[in-house]
C-alpha cells in the first residue's frame, strides 16, 4: 500500500503456515494497528464517523426491538459442527446466548456478574424479519455448571443427539461484587465443557443430561493467571477441526501473555517497524509510556482424546503485546481462495483496551494466513474488519462514560461473530444513549484476499434482519421439512 504521510508502514507478514505445535506466535504489531489511524479521516466534523465505510457497521436505528422482554441478551453463537457450519436440527435453528435477568434490580452493565447461557430456537424456514426467536430458558440447571457464572463459548453437535457445550466457567467470590459490578475479589476462570443431549419435537427444542468437565486453567507460562494479574483474561473457547491435520480437534480462546502484570516489556517485534522507517517509534519510547501493560493473545489448545475431555496448551497463535489488552471470542473460519485454504482468525476488541499511543474502535478484527498457526496478515493491513461508527480523532471512551461529543453509535454493537457467507451478528450495547441487551441487525461483510468490505446492498442499506443466524446444514428431520 502507499504509505500515509506521517504514518509508518505496516509490518510485512508472509502468511506462511507453521506446525500448530511450533513455537511461533504471530504479532499484531503497533505498525499494523497504526494503519487504523492512517486509514481514518482526520478532517471529519467532531463526532462524525472517521472510518472508511468499508469497515464501518451501518447505523442501528434507536427504536430497535427487544429480542426478549425478560432477559438481556448479549454474546451469541449458533449450534455448529467442527467446520463452522450452522446446523438446523430436525427442522429447528438453535442459538445460544449469554443472558441476564432484566428484572432482578441490577443494570445492564452488571450483566457479566450474573451471566448464564440461555438458548433460543425457531423454525428453520421461519421469516427472519417477522418470526421471533423462542426463548428456551437457561441451558444448564441452576448450580450445576463449573463456577457460578457462565461466560461465552461455542456449541458443537456430536454423534446422534449429543452436543458439547464449551464455555467459560467464571467464579466470583464476592456477592457484593456481583451486585456492584466489579472492584471486589477477582474471579477465577476456567474453560469447561458440558456433554448433553438435544431433543426436538414439533413444539421446540430442549436439552438435558449435561455432564460438566473442567478442561483448562491458565498455566501462568503461556497464559497469564489470576495470581499474576487479577484482571487477566482466560475465556471464550471455540473448537474446530483443521483439514490440514485430520483427526485433531483444536480450540482457540482469549488469553493474556503469561507473567506477572507489568513484567512484560515491549520488544522490537511487537512494534514491527521496518528498518529506517521515519515514522517508527523506538522501543525505549514505547516502553516509557506503559504500553507494556497491554498483552492480549489468542490462545491455542489441542484435544488429547476423542472425548475432548483432556486438552494441552500450545503457544498462542497471535499476540497483541503493546497494542491491545483483549482479543475476545476468537474464531477460525477457513475459506477456499483460488484453490487454497485460507485461515481467517476473527476476534473482537474494544477501544478502551488499546495501549498508549494506539487508537481503534469497538468491533471485530481479522487476520489471514495459510494455517491455524501462521504469520498472520492483518485484514486491510490494520486488522480492523468492522467497527462501530466512531470519530477516531477524539480520545477513547469507555461504555460507562461516553463523551457526549462523540459519535452516539461508538458503542452501538459488540461481540461480533462471523457466520458462513460473511454474515456478522452482534449484540446492541448503546445506540445514542439507548441501552441494548438484544441482538443487532445482522450485517454482511465480504472478505477475500485479506480485504474486508461491508456489503451495503444487503438488507436495508446494509442492515439485515435482527438476530439473523441462518443455518446452512440440516441434520435429522423426521418429516418436519
Ligand atoms: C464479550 C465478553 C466475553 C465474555 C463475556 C462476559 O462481550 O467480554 O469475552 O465471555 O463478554 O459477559
Amino acid at each position: 500500500p502507499a504509505p500515509t504521510p506521517g504514518f509508518p508502514l505496516p509490518t510485512k507478514h508472509t502468511q506462511q503456515a507453521y506446525d500448530p505445535a511450533a513455537n511461533f506466535t504471530s504479532k499484531w504489531t503497533r505498525a499494523d494497528a497504526k494503519q487504523i489511524m492512517a486509514q481514518s479521516n482526520p478532517h471529519v466534523a467532531p463526532g462524525e464517523n472517521s472510518m472508511s465505510p468499508d469497515v464501518t457497521m451501518p447505523e442501528i436505528p434507536k427504536d430497535f426491538p427487544a429480542m426478549n422482554e425478560d432477559v438481556w441478551v448479549w454474546d451469541t453463537w449458533s449450534l455448529t459442527d467442527e467446520n463452522a457450519n450452522q446446523i438446523s436440527y430436525k427442522g429447528w435453528d438453535v442459538v445460544f446466548s449469554l443472558v441476564a435477568d432484566r428484572h432482578a434490580g441490577y443494570g445492564f452493565d452488571q450483566r457479566h456478574w450474573n451471566a448464564r447461557i440461555g438458548y433460543f430456537f425457531r423454525k428453520t424456514n421461519a421469516d427472519p424479519a417477522k418470526d421471533k426467536w423462542n426463548y428456551g430458558g437457561h441451558l444448564f440447571l441452576d448450580n450445576t455448571s463449573i463456577g457460578n457464572t457462565e461466560w461465552s463459548g461455542s456449541t458443537r453437535l456430536m454423534q446422534g443427539n449429543k452436543i458439547n457445550v464449551f464455555y467459560t466457567a467464571t467464579t466470583f467470590h464476592d456477592v457484593a461484587e456481583r451486585n456492584a459490578g466489579g472492584g471486589g475479589i477477582a474471579p477465577d476462570a476456567a474453560i469447561a465443557k458440558a456433554l448433553g443431549n438435544i431433543h426436538a419435537t414439533k413444539d421446540g427444542v430442549t436439552f438435558d443430561g449435561f455432564q460438566h468437565t473442567k478442561l483448562l486453567e491458565p498455566d501462568g507460562k503461556l497464559y497469564q493467571n489470576k495470581a499474576q494479574n487479577p484482571g487477566f483474561a482466560f475465556r471464550d473457547p471455540y473448537t474446530f477441526a483443521d483439514p490440514a491435520h485430520p483427526g485433531k480437534t483444536f480450540m482457540v480462546f482469549e488469553g493474556n501473555t503469561g507473567g506477572a502484570r507489568g513484567s512484560y516489556k515491549c520488544k522490537q517485534e511487537d512494534l514491527g517497524y521496518a528498518a529506517g522507517d521515519p515514522n517508527a517509534e523506538t522501543v525505549a519510547q514505547v516502553n516509557s509510556t506503559g504500553a507494556w501493560f497491554q498483552t492480549a493473545n489468542v490462545g491455542l489448545a489441542v484435544a488429547d482424546n476423542k472425548d475432548l475431555t483432556k486438552w494441552s496448551f500450545l503457544p498462542p497463535i497471535l499476540s497483541a503485546n503493546c497494542v491491545n489488552d483483549q482479543t475476545e471470542r476468537p474464531q477460525i473460519f477457513i475459506q477456499n481462495e483460488n484453490g487454497k485454504n485460507k485461515y481467517y482468525l476473527f476476534t473482537i476488541s474494544h477501544q478502551f483496551t488499546y495501549a498508549d499511543g494506539m487508537r481503534g474502535p469497538d468491533g471485530v478484527y481479522g487476520f489471514v494466513g495459510d494455517g491455524v498457526r501462521s504469520d498472520y496478515q492483518p485484514v486491510n493491513n490494520s486488522g480492523l474488519a468492522l467497527g462501530s461508527p466512531t470519530d477516531l480523532n477524539m480520545p477513547a471512551n469507555a461504555p460507562e462514560g461516553p463523551d457526549p461529543r462523540q459519535n452516539g453509535r461508538q458503542f452501538q454493537a459488540y461481540s461480533h461473530y462471523v457466520q458462513p457467507g460473511g454474515l456478522v451478528q452482534s449484540f446492541i450495547d448503546n445506540v445514542d444513549g439507548v441501552r441494548g441487551g438484544s441482538l443487532s441487525p445482522t450485517v454482511k461483510m465480504n472478505f477475500q484476499g485479506g480485504v474486508t468490505e461491508v456489503d451495503r446492498s444487503f438488507g436495508q442499506n446494509g442492515l439485515g434482519p435482527y438476530g439473523y443466524l441462518p443455518t446452512n446444514v440440516r441434520v435429522g428431520g423426521e418429516g418436519l421439512y
